[in-house]
């Protein structure tokens, strides 16, 4: 069986919805479709992470496209941890088919319980894990209080801006101010960036990868990376 021919029957077993990010090769050929491609804006601003030697857990990491690619970048060791195991079982296949050093560990990060705590990485990544559910459902606290958990040292972190709050996240106003207070409620726009940042502060400096043009609206998502203040 050819290795687009193994990733596609695991894709199948899990179904659509867990396919999130397109799988390539080692020639970013696709393997399986996604919901999100990769592009060379991506790799490019990812690039600019330091891995060099570095220890890394990737949470949330589907079929661990940032988990190969930091270990291609020179991390010493990566660990990328997703819930599902179906997913899972396709990471440890693409991990043969690369011969990559990387590990892969079923944990679920809303566990009170999870195994992962007790661990700290150097690099602790929450690759476009917050999205839109999480900002309405109120989840991006817990997610972000969790990633920090993990590392003293450098937490990498992707998220979207802002969002138009009735057309994007199918939400009022109202209702995103008694979640998040008015500071990042502003006529029909919600600050997630913003939020993210002070969430992190003073504990954590942020230092955009990716360029961020001002208060303005702008897709896709940021990545940020926060060092310790
Ligand atoms: C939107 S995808 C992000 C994929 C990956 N970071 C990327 O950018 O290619 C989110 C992934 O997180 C996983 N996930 C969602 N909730 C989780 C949880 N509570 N614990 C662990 N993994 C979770 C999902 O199974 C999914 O594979």
């Amino acid at each position: 069986m050819s290795i687009a021919e193994k990733m596609r029957e695991i894709a199948a077993q899990v179904g659509p919805e867990h396919v999130y990010r397109t799988v390539y090769d080692e020639d970013l050929r696709v393997l399986v479709p996604g919901k999100e491609d990769i592009n060379a804006e991506i790799l490019d601003t990812f690039s600019r992470i330091d891995f060099t030697g570095k220890s890394v857990v990737d949470l949330g990491c589907n079929f661990g496209f940032f988990t190969f690619y930091a270990a291609r970048l020179g991390a010493r060791q990566v660990v990328g941890v997703d819930r599902e195991k179906g997913v899972l079982q396709g990471c440890e296949i693409l991990k043969q088919h690369f011969n990559a050093s990387v590990s892969f560990e079923a944990h679920d990060i809303d566990d009170p319980a999870c195994g992962l705590i007790s661990r700290t990485f150097d690099i602790a990544m929450l690759v476009e894990f917050i999205g839109k559910t999480f900002v309405v459902e109120n989840r991006v606290a817990p997610a972000l209080g969790f990633l920090e958990r993990l590392s003293e040292r450098e937490l990498i972190v992707s998220v979207q801006k802002i969002y138009w709050i009735k057309k994007e996240l199918g939400s009022t106003p109202e209702a995103m101010r008694v979640i998040y207070t008015d500071r990042y409620v502003r006529g029909g726009s919600f600050y997630l960036l913003n939020y993210v940042r002070d969430f992190f502060a003073p504990r954590w400096r942020m230092e955009p990868i990716s360029e961020v043009n001002g208060d303005e609206y702008e897709k896709p998502r940021k990545l940020l990376r926060f060092v310790r203040a």
